[in-house]
């Protein structure tokens, strides 16, 4: 998608050999590309949330990989740059997926052609997140499409929790897919945007969706079951960060109570599902491990003051308890279905084993 009218993803290999990245701590102020140029690069991006998103982590973690083996291409040295980033962010499984993939592939590989071989399978990699996240736009529009129909010309209300569009992924996103291609398609459609504290990566939503020109509204994240409730909602959609192999969903906290309200008023409630997100392992959402995160992301809110500075602002009195989980499950039950490349599946096991066979993460 496009950023100040520039086609634009959210990785990519530089000319020089190493990664560009879209930083997005420095988001929604400022567009900041930055370079990658070693493990320890790799692994503060992720564990640092400058990049973000499951789809992203995993590329990125493929990208490490690469760059571990510039410095040494050995089993024990990738095995040890493996564990390094799988231990930065627990619930995404994606990155699992992405660094075995990447490590199967470079076994029985010559330790010297490693780096450049590594090189080429993060960036195909890539590029198959790419073709993936634009399926799940062509099966997701069909949804909006029907929507519209139905709507009598009036916008597609669409509401959608944390940011899961292109940032989220190398490109496209995947809850924002088929919004992208509805806006390109012609179908009116308006998103609704919950904030998502602590970390607010509506904000990243909103900018997403400011560059590409699609009209949005940001929230509070309390104010989704009373849009429900008064008919300003037609869809849900949201992402994932690992779908378990009955169909539950694990996703950004919050997104939970959204399926609740979603099923409480007759909302239609997607979650937008790519192949690697599936873990075929973890039976139900008790299998998948929640992150939790740093206190501060609470006590304290980042933002712009209005002379351009960058500054943290404490909102919690000091010594207040907290807790900061950073990913809930959303149970199979209020799921209306998962929208994958593969097409639009329920969220059963046997749909999701008729329609890849068991052929994800294992
Ligand atoms: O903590 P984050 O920002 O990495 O969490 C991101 C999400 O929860 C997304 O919804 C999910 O990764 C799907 S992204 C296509």
């Amino acid at each position: 998608v496009k950023v100040n009218g520039r086609h634009t993803r959210s990785i990519w290999l530089g000319d020089d050999g190493d990664v560009r990245i879209v930083d997005q701590l420095e988001l929604p102020f400022r567009f900041v590309v930055a370079t990658l140029r070693t493990l320890d690069d790799a692994v503060d991006a992720i564990a640092r949330m400058r990049v973000r998103g499951a789809p992203l982590i995993g590329a990125t973690a493929a990208y490490g990989i690469a760059l571990a083996a510039r410095t040494d291409g050995g089993d024990a040295a990738l095995e040890a740059a493996a564990a390094r980033l799988i231990a930065t962010r627990p619930t995404a499984v994606n990155l699992h997926w992405a660094v075995r993939r990447v490590l199967g592939a470079l076994r029985g590989t010559a330790v010297a052609q490693r780096a450049d071989t590594a090189l080429r399978l993060a960036a195909e990699l890539c590029d198959e997140d790419v073709a993936i996240n634009e399926r799940i736009g062509e099966h997701g529009v069909n949804v909006l499409r029907q929507l519209a129909a139905r709507n009598g010309g009036r916008p597609v209300q669409v509401l959608t929790h944390c940011n899961a569009g292109w940032l989220a992924t190398v490109d496209w996103g995947t809850a924002l897919a088929p919004v992208y291609r509805a806006a390109r398609d012609g179908i009116p459609v308006h998103v609704w945007v919950d904030e998502t504290r602590p970390r607010l990566q509506g904000a990243l939503t909103a900018w997403e969706l400011e560059q590409e020109g699609i009209a949005h509204t940001v929230i509070a994240d309390n104010a989704g079951g009373h849009l429900m409730q008064r008919g300003a909602v037609d869809v849900v959609i949201t992402g994932t960060d690992r779908v378990t192999r009955r169909g539950a969903v694990a996703n950004k906290i919050g997104t939970y109570l959204k399926a609740l309200a979603a099923h409480d008023n007759g909302v239609p409630f997607y979650v937008a599902a790519p192949s690697p997100s599936i873990d075929w392992s973890a039976a139900d959402g008790a299998d998948v491990p929640i992150e939790e995160r740093a206190a501060r992301e609470v006590t304290h809110v980042h933002g712009e003051t209005a002379d351009g500075a960058r500054i943290d602002v404490r909102i919690h009195r000091e010594g207040t308890n907290v807790l900061n989980p950073g990913f809930d499950i959303t149970p199979a039950r209020l799921i209306t279905a998962l929208i994958t490349e593969r097409g639009v599946v329920a969220a059963t096991e046997d749909e999701l084993a008729a329609r890849f066979g068991r052929t994800g993460h294992a």
